[in-house]
């Protein structure tokens, strides 16, 4: 089964995120020229639309699964006089009736490690409809995901709580009444998977074993973070609303110095599907 995460309310917590949006206008003013076709996809507030269009794009398709978002991206369409450049499709970008060898691509259906979201299934379906071709730009442009062995306290309200973490950078501000994750680094990070999204079909799966030399006595949890090149030299980590940290507690290891893991999971698939490592 195919994972479609859409939450009508959380591309305005993108659109609030200053960093992430800035770098993207950024990328987009570089990689964007007069006069190309550009995809859009998963457009939420439609604001990636929109600054393609300002970058000089003849034509901008911003498509959207979500009804009440491509209802309210044609709005602002409208508001903003867009009509002749900017056109909502509204649907599954992988059944959405695109044209082939657009220019540029935006794509941010990104989430950290690329598990949840749908960015890759998006990107291989739009490659084997010829939406993406080898003169097609993608914005971003690859992806790197590093996992690295941490102790985390689960200790919540007194309850011990196992659940999957994510740390948005925003969530820090103990002051607003937010609990800190304590969290020790136990190993260095180690790049699990490393993709192009220029660069033919991509492969879903990742299957590696990591050996991974302790600083630290206890281990609980690995912590997954990434790093996204949005064009050359245009390169974010976390910001308030995009590729948080992943924190996944993992059965206590204790006393050792080194430790072999098998990760396996598939991109596109959800959380879960990291559920089979393996401590060899
Ligand atoms: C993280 S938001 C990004 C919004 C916007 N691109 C931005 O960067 O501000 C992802 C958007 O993709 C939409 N989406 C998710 N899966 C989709 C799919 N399969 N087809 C089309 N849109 C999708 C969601 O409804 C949501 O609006």
């Amino acid at each position: 089964m195919e994972v479609i995460w859409s939450n009508t309310d959380f591309p305005y917590m993108c659109l609030k995120d200053v960093k992430r949006t800035l770098f993207f206008k950024k990328a987009i003013k570089k990689i964007v020229k007069k006069g190309d076709i550009v995809v859009d996809v998963g457009a939420g507030s439609g604001i990636m639309s929109f600054f393609a269009a300002k970058a000089g794009a003849k034509k901008v398709y911003s498509v959207e699964i979500d009804h009440l978002l491509a209802e309210s991206i044609q709005k602002s369409i409208e508001a903003n006089n867009l009509e002749e450049i900017v056109s909502v499709v509204e649907g599954d970008v992988l059944k959405a009736n695109l044209p082939k060898n657009a220019d540029v691509v935006i794509c941010e259906l990104i989430d950290t490690g690329l598990m949840d979201e749908m960015q890759v299934p998006a990107i291989n379906m739009l490659k084997k409809r010829g939406v993406i071709s080898k003169k097609t730009k993608l914005i971003p442009s690859s992806y790197q995901t590093f996992f690295q062995l941490v102790y985390v306290d689960n200790n919540y309200y007194g309850f011990e709580i196992q659940s999957p973490k994510h740390e948005w950078p925003f969530y820090k501000n103990t002051e607003s009444g937010w609990i800190k994750t304590q969290i020790q680094a136990v190993s260095q990070p180690v790049e699990v998977s490393s993709i192009n999204f220029e660069e033919g079909l991509i492969e879903c799966e990742v299957d590696k074993t990591i050996e991974y030399v302790l600083e630290k006595r206890k281990v609980n949890a690995i912590k997954i973070s990434g790093l996204i090149t949005l064009a050359p030299g245009i390169i974010l980590g976390p910001t308030n609303a995009l590729n948080g940290d992943k924190i996944i507690p993992i059965e206590l290891i204790e006393n050792c110095k080194k430790i072999k893991i098998k990760i396996n999971y598939k991109m596109g698939t959800g959380l879960g599907s990291l559920l089979k490592y393996k401590v060899l």
